[in-house]
């Protein structure tokens, strides 16, 4: 037996203004769970309120945050220090919550008389849909659900699981729009914290609104983007000279020859921020790595899988993956979120893709000058959770910055076609980002996602920078106080 002490917020709304938290220490076995810590506060205390039915997984019920993350409390261990709060959802009591709500929009199966069973094939496919415990943990993260009707992660997967099942009678893509099929962000937090792993956002969310295309049903600001592809290659129209017309196909580093990388740009940044790439440019030169760059890569499809419209995706994988494989390149570096995440979850490649922010941690970079600025860092939904990359940038961001404040994670609201096709969600959610981190004080926010980037910029007072943009800034404050010394 082992004893801990850790802390459960408490609240009964017939009693208290506020919730508040308690500390308990009780004895608990080794290994033993959550809920085995829960039950053993309950005899101490029998006014604790939460759920639990299973002890298993099975149900569903016993949902929670353990230690700030949505967890089941009977398959979590227990340790010393954590903490217990309910569900980001409306409070019953202490850890229970009212998931009734969100339970009514889970939509059953309505089969006719004599309905033929599914295939194998169709089992297959609903599989990976129907492994849910409606324990309401994607609910509880979902953002789009936070600031409009969206019907929710586990009721859109419901809506896919029926639409592929043959029994079923109803229209579901129809039902799936009436929902708001178009407000998931396809941030990925509702797979990420699902203890059933169901990838919503791939399985369900994408797949949905590929079957609205089929039968002409999409945002028609998200056709005029798939439009946009495919007569020019590019996801955003021209406004300026774009990074590609300006850089020959292989840059040099200074020095020595540390690493050498090819660099798939993106469509933002190509065409709407062509500083921040030529920025991220000097960054690989100052460090010795050697870029090349084809220029006859495309879109990486990711505005058009994200939304739907997948006809032409092959063809840009295709081009894509013949430009740098035709160059013998093995690795394959990216700086934006959506592009990095798409190139390696949704293409095969032959070669290694990389973040920007992953090469310069393995190779290694010289020290640029500490800027004089206390920063936040806003982790991209497409990198966070898309590449699992949190602490390469943060560890770049130290070298360059006096100080680094954190603000709790959240999605602002860009992705998934939400801010070209339903701007309203889009700017709710970047207004809520802006005013986090306007109390976080930070003086600028920093990201690495020009999607990001743009939409906090228009949801904040504070500057917005890109990450190589700051790096490059320290290295010129480095060379301006060198120079300054050798005067
Ligand atoms: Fe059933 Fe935890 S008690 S899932």
């Amino acid at each position: 037996m082992k004893e801990i002490t850790f802390t459960i917020r408490r609240f009964n709304p017939k009693t208290d203004t506020a919730p508040h938290d308690e500390e308990y220490t009780v004895e608990v076995h080794e290994g033993a769970r959550v809920l085995h810590a829960l039950h053993a506060v309950h005899a101490q205390d029998p006014g604790l309120a939460y759920r639990w039915c299973c002890g298993s997984g099975q149900c569903g019920s016993c949902a929670m945050r353990i230690d700030g993350t949505p967890a089941l409390a009977c398959l979590t261990e227990a340790h010393d220090g954590m903490t217990v709060w309910p569900l980001d959802l409306p409070v019953v009591q202490d850890l229970e919550v009212d998931v009734a709500p969100y339970l009514d929009r889970i939509s059953p199966l309505c089969s006719s008389e004599g309905a033929v069973f599914p295939t194998q094939a169709e089992i297959e496919a609903i599989k990976p849909l129907r492994e849910c415990i409606e324990c309401m943990s994607c609910v509880s993260v979902c953002p789009a659900l936070k600031v409009s009707d969206f019907a929710g992660p586990t009721a859109m997967r419901q809506e896919m699981r029926l639409a592929l099942d043959p029994r079923d009678t109803q229209d579901r893509i129809a039902e799936a729009i009436e929902h708001d099929l178009f407000n998931c962000t396809t941030c990925q937090q509702c797979w990420k914290v699902c203890p059933k792993e169901i990838q919503t956002p791939g399985k369900a969310i994408e797949k949905l609104r590929e079957i609205a295309n089929r039968r002409g049903l999409t945002l028609p600001r998200h056709q005029e983007v798939a439009e946009l592809v495919r007569t020019t290659g590019r996801s955003v129209g021209k406004t300026q000279e774009t990074f590609l017309e300006q850089v020959p196909e292989v840059i040099e580093p200074e020095g020595e020859v540390r690493a050498t990388v090819g660099f798939f740009v993106g469509c933002m940044y190509n065409g709407r921020l062509p500083q921040t790439a030529l920025d991220m440019i000097e960054v690989m030169r100052r460090n010795g790595i050697r870029v090349i760059i084809p220029h006859e890569q495309v879109c990486c499809g990711s505005p058009l899988i994200r939304t739907g419209q997948t006809a032409i995706v092959d063809s840009l994988k295709h081009q894509n993956i013949e430009a740098f494989t035709s160059r013998d390149i093995d690795i394959v570096m990216t700086m934006c979120a959506g592009c990095g995440s798409t190139l390696k979850n949704d293409y095969d490649t032959p070669f290694t893709v990389m973040d920007a922010t992953e090469v310069l941690n393995r190779v290694g970079i010289e020290d640029p000058a500490p800027l004089h600025i206390t920063v936040t860092y806003h982790d991209p939904c497409h990198l966070l959770r898309g590449q699992g990359i949190s602490e390469e940038p943060r560890k770049l961001l130290r070298k360059v910055v006096d100080r680094l404040v954190e603000t709790p994670n959240q999605c602002c609201g860009s992705g998934g076609g939400v801010r070209s096709g339903v701007p309203e969600v889009a700017g709710a959610l970047g207004q809520k980002r802006g005013e986090a981190f306007e109390s976080s004080g930070a003086e600028m926010v920093v990201s690495c996602c020009p999607f990001c980037e743009f939409h906090i910029a228009e949801n904040t007072r504070l500057p917005v920078k890109d990450l190589m943009t700051l790096l490059r800034r320290g290295y010129e404050e480095k060379d301006r106080q060198k120079a300054a010394k050798e005067e």
